[in-house]
């Protein structure tokens, strides 16, 4: 099978798993953004990354599914507040308009805000897993990766560079990074050994070379992409004066940097033989992306 055909499968399999649970809320407008929000598109790569890390610690789907629908949630939120004017300002994502555009800015922020709120209520339900000490483990571990050490702090750094007298240098945007994009990541990727009960560790490491990886190609797609394809308004970090590793090291140099932290990820997974086949290929499919 072709990757991208495992890749859709693995995104119909999350996409059902929210739909369901969408169903059974109400159709009253708030409810209505936060569905838009997270079901519009996306390639739900946090979504593989549960999946595929459930299965290497022999976990079925089944039991991974709402795991990575959370993750799922917990995205979309961040995409739908990043978007607004007092962030990143765009009209377009996954190829429509953002949710403050479809409604309005406040709608934008409570449906993020609920969406943020759902990922952990369903971490919480006991339809998640039936062990207690687990589901504590991945709440404890999200509120980690997302809050005010991981993926705000990164937004908060990455809007700070924005007007920073001084660009970043290396260690500084390799922080920015890690907390923006990587933490989410890496959470994603950990999940799987934590729903087996087990250690994280080499998840960790692949998922943090990954997720650095993964951040710099969005960075080089801002420059190099195709924005129809891309779903998003392209060309736009430079005059906004983002803090990227593109903007440090040049395009030559971020695609080292990028193709050096794959191949890092892939040696990694050595280990898990054939199984780990999937993330090796999704690793190699993050650098060579057109959207
Ligand atoms: C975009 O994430 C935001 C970043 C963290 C760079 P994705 O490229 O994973 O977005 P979707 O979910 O596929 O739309
Ligand atoms: C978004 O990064 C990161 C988070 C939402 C946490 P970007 O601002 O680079 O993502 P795009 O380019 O808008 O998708
Ligand atoms: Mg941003
Ligand atoms: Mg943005
Ligand atoms: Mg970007």
């Amino acid at each position: 099978m072709m990757f991208r055909d495992v890749l859709k499968g693995h995104a119909a399999r999350v996409e059902t798993c929210l739909g369901d649970l969408f169903d059974d809320m109400g159709k009253d407008a708030l409810t209505k953004s936060m569905r838009y929000g997270v079901l519009s598109g996306g390639k739900r790569l946090r979504a593989f990354l549960v999946l595929e890390g459930a299965g290497l610690y022999g976990i079925r789907p089944q039991q991974a599914d709402r795991v990575a629908a959370a993750v799922e949630c917990i995205h979309a939120y961040s995409l739908i507040h990043d978007d607004l004017p007092a962030m990143d300002d765009d009209d377009l994502r996954r190829g429509k308009p953002t949710v403050h555009k479809k409604w309005d800015e406040a709608t934008a922020i409570l449906a993020g805000d609920a969406l943020q709120t759902m990922g952990f209520q369903i971490l919480a339900s006991t339809k998640t897993s039936a062990d207690a000490n687990i589901r504590l483990r991945l709440i404890a571990s999200l509120t980690d990766a997302v809050g005010a050490k991981g993926m705000v702090l990164g937004q908060m750094q990455d809007i700070a560079a924005e007007t920073a007298k001084r660009p970043l240098n290396l260690n500084q945007i390799t922080e920015l990074q890690a907390n923006k994009t990587g933490a989410l990541f890496t959470w994603a990727a950990e999940a799987g050994p934590v729903l087996g009960n087990t250690n994280t560790s080499t998840m960790r490491d692949y998922a943090q070379a990954v997720g650095m990886a993964f951040q710099i190609a969005d960075d080089i797609l801002d420059i190099e992409g195709d924005a129809a394809k891309a779903g998003k308004r392209l060309q736009k970090d430079k005059d906004a004066g983002k803090a990227t590793f593109v903007s440090l090291l040049g395009l030559d140099g971020a695609k080292a940097k990028a193709a050096e932290l794959v191949e890092q990820a892939c040696d990694g997974l050595e280990i898990f033989g054939g199984t780990g086949d999937n993330l090796r290929q999704l690793a190699r499919f993050i650098i060579d992306r057109d959207m």
